[in-house]
């Protein structure tokens, strides 16, 4: 046998590979519940169970039934939910002001929750695209550009009345400028200084969010894309530049997402700030694990915890993964 290794065979690399209690005793990163955030939709109705066709495993529930999904998640260790509303065709309007109603789906299903599992955390999207007829994140001006400074008094609103439903963790989405200031502001004026900022810090205009339009039923409305606010998938350094003016801004937390296309985005962000990092693994991602399972390419479980897995060695603090609830189970 000839060896050029000098250092073989003193050195083998497979030797801390070679048992189970081995590889548990020098893995270098661990997935637990409570790195976890499960994405949960909400429907109108009482007793609803809705399937959505794209997001196989996936469902809208009511207000009541969602109360079962977090009790379900608390249950499972998982730390926070993240609430998504399917608003009614008729209260969507141009201007989104539903996101202002104090009684809208959103603030129904955050007190339930608050109501009946008071030790969950609740993260809630401010940006108007729920609540418009026209599927944009912002009010629309003539030409059909999405407005930037005349959307803030509105998101503060929705932000506020989030906020005093209860919700424990804001998160801005429109990736527009200028979001986190005037909500942390807002928030601090209004006797929300313990309600946290996650900032849709990077996030890109993606291919795979198309899941998510289905569940929030946006996906028809939507004319064009938005590509005007969110970022271009070519680019990182400008991640870091948005990284940068939203932790100025007083964001807790930060969010990439996508989350696998994009996991040198994290690592980038990790190594340059000291800021807790959070990736969402999109719907689009959730559906491409789904679809490999269903058609033999690989395993559900294997695949659901190698991803999971990848964010927290990329540096994240937690994950917003639809697989959650499955994922905490797996590894309780
Ligand atoms: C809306 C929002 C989107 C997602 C989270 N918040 C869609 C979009 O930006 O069009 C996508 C999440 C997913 O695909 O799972 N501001």
């Amino acid at each position: 046998m000839s060896n050029h290794n000098a250092s073989f065979p003193a050195l083998r690399m497979r030797r801390t590979r070679a048992s189970g209690w081995s590889r548990a005793l020098f893995a270098e990163n661990h997935l637990r519940p409570s790195d976890l955030i499960w994405p949960l939709f909400v429907t109108e109705g009482s007793n609803i169970e809705e399937p959505i066709a794209s997001l196989p495993g996936v469902s809208r529930w009511s207000v009541d039934a969602i109360v079962g999904c977090a009790r379900q998640a608390r249950d499972a260790g998982i730390a926070c939910i993240a609430l998504f509303p399917n608003t009614q065709a008729d209260r969507r309007s141009d201007d989104g002001r539903e996101a202002l109603n104090p009684d809208n789906l959103m603030c129904r299903a955050i007190r339930a929750i608050k109501d009946s599992v008071p030790d969950i955390g609740i993260l809630t999207d401010v940006a108007l695209d729920p609540y418009t007829a026209h599927g944009q994140d912002g009010l629309v001006d003539g030409e059909g550009y999405i407005l930037n400074d005349e959307t803030i008094d509105i998101l503060v609103g929705q932000s506020l009345n989030q906020a005093a439903a209860g919700a424990d963790i804001i998160a801005p989405s429109d990736m527009m400028d200028g979001r986190v200031g005037i909500i942390r502001a807002a928030l601090e004026a209004n006797g929300h200084q313990n309600v946290q900022i996650m900032a849709y810090a990077a996030k890109y205009a993606s291919a795979f969010y198309g899941p998510f339009r289905d569940a929030v039923s946006s996906r028809g409305l939507l004319k064009g894309d938005k590509k005007t606010y969110q970022m271009d998938p070519a680019n990182a350094e400008e991640a870091l530049r948005e990284v940068a003016l939203d932790i100025s801004e007083g964001a807790d937390s930060v969010m990439v997402k996508p989350g696998l296309p994009y996991l040198d985005i994290i690592r980038a962000v990790k190594e340059r700030f000291t800021i807790p990092v959070f990736a969402y693994q999109v719907s689009g991602e959730y559906a491409m694990i789904e679809a490999a399972a269903a058609v033999g390419a690989g395993e559900r479980d294997a695949l659901v915890l190698e991803t999971l897995l990848a964010f927290k060695r990329a540096g994240c603090t937690g994950i917003l993964s639809y697989h959650a609830l499955h994922a905490a189970r797996l590894i309780a």
